[in-house]
């Protein structure tokens, strides 16, 4: 295809999420558990968006012609890297899927997509549109399978050109690993965090208080850069704790296809689990649980939402990422020191700075070991704003013009530049 046709291609199909808008919105809802009007309001607006942003890319990328020393003539041209596989979780299915796809597609690559075993159905009715849209068979192939199974064969294939993954950590390492054992595949990670919420003696606390309940709880806590270690001034620490605890409180859960809820079941029962053993392990620790702590009612894999205030870096719930709707609340004295406990974990995906004080605000950021800084704000997300990981978060970056080089291969065309005889 040419590269205008692959653009014309990716333009239709973010047409077509965005008329099958209610559909793809309730699919995913159903199989993930998520509120309906945030699969409707915000996942589903955004994978459309995502799709514009690098059909616009698609007839923009292009080499160069380089003045090498002595008589050559040099061209660089950017391929498409050949066929990329593609393994994606299930907190955000069908975003995972339009950051993955984008960029692979208007690069003018193949796809093999991985679904997550809980979350098949959005990436497979939206590659029936992508055929719609004028994809010509064979290029996107979906395939729903087990990870250490299909996601593994993949990883290994000789005939795969390229890696991208995003999930934990841990599996993480074995795709790293498998891609070593076959062909040396280039891989991009997108992997688990720790991300540090810092408020700052002089931020605006009510606001900070929203957001932070907000970047810890939102999509029932499972988002990899959950604002998950809520760093308090002390001098504003007893009024934090106290306005975190209401607004926990206050959190609608319920079914989530119901108006106004804002909070829905874990994904699945394992996670479920997982996350009422963290509470159990803060409890042990000495952290001091504040509200919640227990599942909701008898039914499905409701959790309370959870505060935890008093907690010590060196507890378990401060350190490993808990992937659920429990927020954990730790003091702080100084900047120097905070910026040195927010940067002293494995992780390295996001940070968010609560500040009054400008240059609070840049000097916090540059010392942050971390892929994103948001400043006075949290879980801003835009197609063209890069994402990923520093540190065991991560390797490479999405979105963005980040994106193309993963998709991209280099080439250099050197030939001889001779002077011709009438010169
Ligand atoms: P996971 O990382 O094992 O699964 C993510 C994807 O990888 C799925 O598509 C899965 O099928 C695939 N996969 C699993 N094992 C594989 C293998 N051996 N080879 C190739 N592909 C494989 O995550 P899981 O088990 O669902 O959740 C465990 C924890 O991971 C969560 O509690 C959470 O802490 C973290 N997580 C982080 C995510 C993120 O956005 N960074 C997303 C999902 C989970
Ligand atoms: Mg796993």
């Amino acid at each position: 295809m040419t590269a205008y046709e692959r653009c014309r291609v990716l333009l239709r199909f973010a047409d077509l999420i965005e008329q099958h808008n209610d559909e793809i919105a309730a699919l995913e809802s159903w199989d993930g558990g998520k509120p309906l009007e945030q699969s409707a309001g915000a996942e589903v607006p955004m994978a459309a968006r995502c799709m514009r942003y690098y059909a616009g890319w698609a007839d923009k990328i292009h080499g160069m012609v380089v003045p090498a020393d002595g008589p050559h003539h040099v061209q660089v041209l950017r391929e498409p890297i050949g066929v990329a596989g593609q393994i994606i979780p299930w907190n955000f299915p069908l975003l995972m899927f339009a950051w993955k796809v984008g960029p692979a597609l208007a690069c003018g690559n193949a796809v093999v997509l991985k679904t997550a075993e809980q979350t098949p159905l959005s990436a497979l009715y939206v590659a029936s549109l992508l055929h719609e849209a004028g994809l010509p068979e064979g290029v996107l192939n979906v395939v729903p399978g087990f990870g250490p199974t299909a996601g593994a064969a993949l990883c290994s294939h000789m005939g795969v050109d390229k890696l991208a993954f995003t999930g934990s950590t841990g599996t993480g390492k074995i795709i790293l690993e498998l891609a070593a054992r076959s062909n040396l595949k280039p891989v991009t990670l997108e992997l688990g965090g720790k991300s540090p919420f810092i408020v700052m003696d002089d931020a605006d606390v009510d606001q900070a208080v929203e957001l932070a309940h907000r970047a810890i709880f939102f999509n029932q806590g499972q988002c990899c850069c959950a604002g998950s270690r809520t760093f308090v001034h002390e001098s504003v620490y007893d009024e934090f704790v106290e306005k975190s605890k209401a607004r926990a409180q206050r959190r609608v859960v319920g079914d989530p296809f119901k108006k106004g809820v804002e909070q829905g079941p874990q994904i699945d029962g394992q996670q479920f689990k997982k996350i009422l053993g963290y509470v159990k392990s803060g409890v042990d620790s000495g952290a001091t649980l504040v509200t919640g702590g227990d599942r909701l009612g008898s039914r499905g894999f409701y959790v309370q939402p959870t505060v935890f205030a008093d907690v010590e870096d060196e507890m378990k719930i401060a350190k490993e990422e808990i992937f659920g709707p429990i927020q954990s609340i730790l003091k702080f004295r100084d900047v120097g020191e905070v910026v040195r406990r927010a940067n002293a974990t494995q992780y390295g995906l996001a940070a968010g700075v609560f500040t009054g004080s400008l240059d609070t605000a840049n000097a916090v950021a540059r010392a942050l070991r971390v892929g994103t800084v948001w400043v006075n704000c949290y879980d801003v997300f835009d197609a063209a704003i890069p994402f990923g990981g520093y540190k065991m978060s991560g390797v490479g970056r999405e979105k963005g013009p980040y994106s193309l080089g993963n998709y991209l291969q280099t080439k250099a065309v050197v030939a001889p530049l001779r002077d011709p005889a009438w010169l």
